[in-house]
C-alpha cells in the first residue's frame, strides 16, 4: 500500500516504487517530518535528535523539557509563533491581529485514487492501475478555530508525491493568512545545491545552481504571473549529483500567479526547502465558514541524478496534469501568422499564406493578433473581441471555411484578461481594469489588466469570446497574456489582499468553463512567451509557446532548462524567420527546424510565402520528418545529453518506451578550425544490443554508443546541426 500507518510509533508513511516519505506524529501532537529519499523499511525518527540549544526555545506543554524545541526538529507544516524561527510555512492572524499558530494533529484518513482541488488545478491519477492513493491529514489551532487539511497524493508507480493545504475558519473571528506555502521539506543535514531557472522576456528558464548556504534563496513571482522572471519549480540535490548520479528532490506549483519558494540552511546546519502562494501583496481575510487553498506543489525524488527526475516529472505532467483530446494525440503543424504579417494583413494575404502552409504539407494556420476590433496595432482594442469583416473581407464563418477548402485547420489568438483604454469594453466599464483610485495605473504594451476576480467581468468576456468561437470552425485558441500586474485593487474584492489569488482562481474559473464548452478545443498557452509555464496553466493548455525569442541558438538553452520541469509535448517552438527578428543572428533552416522538433507543438511563424523553392523543399521534408518522429519526441524519455550553456556541443535524445528506436539531436553553435573530435554519450540504450543510424545505415553497439558517444561529423560552419534517428536491430 502506497499509504500506512504504524501505531506503534505513530509514523506515516508513503511509499512510491523507488521513494519513501516519512512524518511522525510526536507525543505533543507536532507533525514531524522524519525522511524523504530512496525506499526503505523502517522508522527514521532515529534521525532526531535532543539537546538544551540556546535561544531555541520550548512549547510550554514541554516545558520541563528544554531539549525539545521545534527550532530544532524537522517539520512537516511549520507555524509561525511555535518557537521555530526559521522561514514559517504558515502565518495567521488572529482578530485581534496578532500573528500565532500553533497545529496539532488531530487525526488522518487514507482514500483511494488521488485527490482534487476545488477551483484550482491538481495532477490526477489516470485510471485504477495507477494505484493513487490520497492521504488527508487534520490538524487544528483551537484557539483560532483554524483547521488544517494537509493532503498527500502518491502516485506510486512515477515517484511522484503531491501535497496541498485547505485553511479552514471553524471559529467566530475572522482570521487573516498573511502565508500559505503547499509543501515544504526539512533535512536534519546534509550539503545541497539548489537549481533555479531565472530569466527574462525571451530569455526563460536559463538553469542556474547554487550552493545552499546560511544565505537565504528566494525564487518568487510579484507579478500576477508565475512569470519569465523565476519558474515555479525547483530542484534540491546534493552538491555532487550529476545527470546520471546523486540524490534529487523537485518541488513544482501548479499554479499561475505570484508564487514563492525558499531554500534556507538554518542554524544547526538544517536545510529547509518550501514552495507555494508568496505572501508579498497578500493577506488573506478568512471569515467563519470560510476556506482557502493552498495550490499543490508536485515533488518527485530520484536516487539517479537530474535526468531520472525529470522523467518522473514529464510523466506527470504529460499524462496526470495535462487533459483533453490533445493529451496524448499528434498536434497540428502550424503556420502563425504573428512574424509573418504582425498587424499589417488582409483577409487576402492571410489566405494567400495558408495557400503557401497547405503545400507544404502544414495542418493549421492561426491567425495571431490583429483580427478584431480596431486592432492594427498594440495600442487598442483589447477587450472588444468581434471580428473585424472589413479586414478580413468576409465574416469569420466565411474566411474559416476558405482556410478550410484549402486542406488547413484554423486557429485564433486572444488575450481574453486584458484590455486597452483605447476599447470600447474600457470606455464601458473603465472600473473593470485593476487600477488604484487616484493613482495613474502603470502601463504595459499600452494595455491594463481586467479584474478577473471579478464573475461579472469574467462572465462578460466569456460570451464575446464564445460568440466568436461559434461563429466559425475554429479549433485552436492561443490564450496569451502580455504584461505583468502592477496595480492591485478590486471594487468588489473582500479584502486587497486577496485579490491575486481570486484572480488566478477566476482565470481557472474560466479556462475550465471554456474546456467544458469546446472540448475539442485545443488551447495555447502563451505569456509573451513563456511568461506562464506552469504546470497550472498545463491542466488547461497542453501546449505552452515557450518563448518569443525564436533564435534556434538562445532557444537551445531556453528549451534546455524547460526540461528539467516540463516534458516536450507541453513545449511549442516554431520556425522562423532569419536573420532572427529579436537578435539579429542568422542560423541555417536546418538547425532552427532541428531545435524546433524537439518540441510537441511543431509549427512556422515566418512568411512561407517569401521562401525559395528549395527552402520549401526543405520545409516539406521538415514536416514530413515531424511527423515520423513526433510520437517519440511527445512519449519518448528526454535526455538531456550535454549542457548548451557549458559545453561546446548541444546534445539531447528521445528514446521510445521499449529502446527500440531513439532520435539523437545535436547543435554546435561554434565551428572551430582543426577541431577536435566531439562524441556524443548516449543514454538509456537497451544494453548489449546494435542500433542502426537509419539514415548512413552504419550500425553500433549500444553499449559503446553510451560508453565512448558517437563521433559528430567534423564539418566547417557554425550552427551546425544534426538529427540521428537509431533503431535497434539487435
Ligand atoms: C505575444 C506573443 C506573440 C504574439 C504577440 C501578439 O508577444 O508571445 O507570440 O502572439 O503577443 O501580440
Amino acid at each position: 500500500m502506497p499509504i500506512a500507518f504504524d501505531k506503534a510509533t505513530n509514523a506515516i508513511t508513503l511509499s512510491t516504487v523507488s521513494s519513501t516519505y516519512q512524518m511522525q506524529v510526536d507525543r505533543f501532537g507536532n507533525l514531524l517530518h522524519l525522511y524523504y529519499g530512496r525506499r526503505t523499511e523502517g522508522c527514521m525518527d532515529y534521525l532526531l535528535t535532543y539537546a538544551d540549544r540556546g535561544f531555541s526555545p520550548s512549547p510550554y506543554d514541554a516545558a520541563d523539557d528544554r531539549t525539545y524545541s521545534l527550532d530544532a526538529l524537522p517539520l512537516e507544516y511549520p507555524c509561525e509563533g511555535v518557537g521555530d524561527f526559521r522561514s514559517p510555512v504558515l502565518s495567521v492572524r488572529d482578530g485581534r491581529g496578532a500573528f500565532g499558530c500553533d497545529l496539532r494533529y488531530r487525526g488522518h484518513e487514507v482514500v483511494d485514487g488521488k485527490y482534487g482541488l476545488p477551483g484550482l488545478p491538481a495532477a490526477y491519477g489516470a485510471d485504477e492501475s495507477d494505484g493513487a492513493q490520497t492521504l488527508r491529514i487534520m490538524l487544528s489551532d483551537e484557539r483560532l478555530g483554524l483547521e488544517v487539511t494537509l493532503l498527500y497524493g502518491v502516485l506510486p508507480k512515477i515517484d511522484v508525491i503531491t501535497r496541498a493545504a485547505i485553511l479552514q475558519n471553524v471559529g467566530g473571528q475572522t482570521l487573516a493568512i498573511e502565508k500559505a506555502q503547499s509543501a515544504c521539506l526539512d533535512f536534519v543535514s546534509g550539503d545541497f545545491d539548489v537549481l533555479s531557472f531565472n530569466g527574462r522576456h525571451a530569455k526563460e528558464r536559463t538553469l542556474r545552481r547554487s550552493a545552499v548556504d546560511h544565505v537565504s534563496q528566494v525564487v518568487s513571482s510579484r507579478r500576477g504571473m508565475s512569470s519569465h522572471q523565476y519558474n515555479p519549480m525547483m530542484i534540491l540535490c546534493d552538491t555532487d549529483a550529476t545527470e546520471t548520479s546523486g540524490r534529487c528532490w523537485s518541488m513544482s506549483l501548479v499554479y499561475s500567479g505570484d508564487f514563492k519558494g525558499e531554500v534556507e540552511r538554518g542554524q544547526y546546519d538544517q536545510t529547509r526547502m518550501q514552495l507555494g502562494l508568496s505572501d508579498e501583496r497578500f493577506s488573506y481575510p478568512l471569515a467563519p465558514g470560510e476556506s482557502l487553498v493552498a495550490p499543490e506543489v508536485i515533488m518527485t525524488f530520484s536516487n539517479d541524478g537530474l535526468d531520472r527526475l525529470s522523467q518522473n516529472l514529464h510523466e506527470c505532467i504529460a499524462r496526470h496534469v495535462c487533459r483533453g483530446e490533445y493529451r496524448d494525440v499528434p498536434r497540428p503543424v502550424v503556420i502563425n501568422s504573428w512574424e509573418a504579417t504582425y498587424f499589417d494583413f488582409t483577409g487576402a494575404d492571410i489566405l494567400s499564406l495558408a495557400r503557401s502552409a497547405a503545400d507544404l504539407g502544414i495542418d493549421m494556420l492561426v491567425l495571431d493578433d490583429g483580427w478584431f476590433g480596431a486592432r492594427d496595432d498594440d495600442s487598442r482594442a483589447l477587450g472588444d473581441w468581434r471580428v473585424n469583416e472589413a479586414k478580413l473581407g468576409s465574416s469569420l464563418a466565411e474566411f474559416v471555411g476558405r482556410i478550410n477548402a484549402l486542406g488547413l485547420r484554423f486557429g485564433l489568438w486572444f488575450e481574453p484578461e486584458m484590455v486597452n483604454e483605447n476599447s470600447d469594453l474600457y470606455r464601458e466599464h473603465p472600473d473593470w481594469a485593476l487600477a488604484i483610485p487616484g493613482k495613474p495605473p502603470v502601463l504595459g504594451r499600452s494595455q491594463l489588466v481586467l479584474d478577473f476576480s471579478r464573475a461579472d467581468v469574467r462572465e462578460n468576456v466569456f460570451e464575446q469570446v464564445c460568440s466568436v468561437l461559434d461563429q466559425a470552425n475554429v479549433e485552436y485558441l492561443k490564450w496569451d497574456f502580455n504584461r505583468s500586474i502592477a496595480d492591485v485593487y478590486s471594487a468588489t474584492a473582500k479584502g486587497q489582499g486577496a485579490v491575486l489569488y481570486d484572480y488566478v482562481l477566476g482565470l481557472y474559473d474560466f479556462l475550465e468553463r471554456l474546456i467544458a464548452r469546446y472540448p475539442h478545443l485545443l488551447i495555447e498557452g502563451c505569456s509573451g512567451g513563456g511568461g506562464r509555464f506552469d504546470a497550472g496553466m498545463l491542466y488547461y493548455a497542453p501546449q505552452i509557446w515557450c518563448s518569443d525569442n525564436t533564435d534556434a541558438y538562445e532557444r537551445l538553452s531556453i528549451q534546455y532548462g524547460t526540461s528539467f520541469g516540463y516534458p516536450a509535448s507541453a513545449v511549442c517552438a516554431h520556425v522562423s524567420a532569419c536573420p532572427n527578428e529579436l537578435n539579429g543572428r542568422v542560423t541555417p533552416l536546418e538547425t532552427r527546424a532541428a531545435v524546433a522538433l524537439a518540441a510537441g507543438g511543431f509549427g512556422y511563424e515566418l512568411d512561407l510565402r517569401k521562401l525559395s523553392e528549395a527552402e520549401r523543399d526543405e520545409v516539406r521534408e521538415q514536416v514530413r520528418l515531424h511527423r515520423e518522429i513526433d510520437a517519440l519526441v511527445r512519449q519518448g524519455r528526454c535526455h538531456r545529453l550535454s549542457d548548451p550553456l557549458a559545453e561546446p556541443v548541444a546534445a539531447w535524445s528521445f528514446v521510445s518506451a521499449d529502446g527500440a528506436s531513439a532520435l539523437v539531436e545535436a547543435v554546435v553553435p561554434l565551428a572551430e578550425a582543426n577541431a577536435p573530435t566531439r562524441c556524443v554519450r548516449l543514454r538509456d540504450l537497451t544494453p548489449g544490443s546494435l542500433y542502426r543510424d537509419r539514415s548512413s545505415g552504419a550500425v553500433y553497439p549500444a553499449d559503446a554508443l553510451m560508453d565512448a558517444g558517437l563521433p559528430l561529423p567534423l564539418e566547417p560552419g557554425d550552427y551546425r546541426s544534426y538529427v540521428i534517428r537509431l533503431e535497434r536491430v539487435k
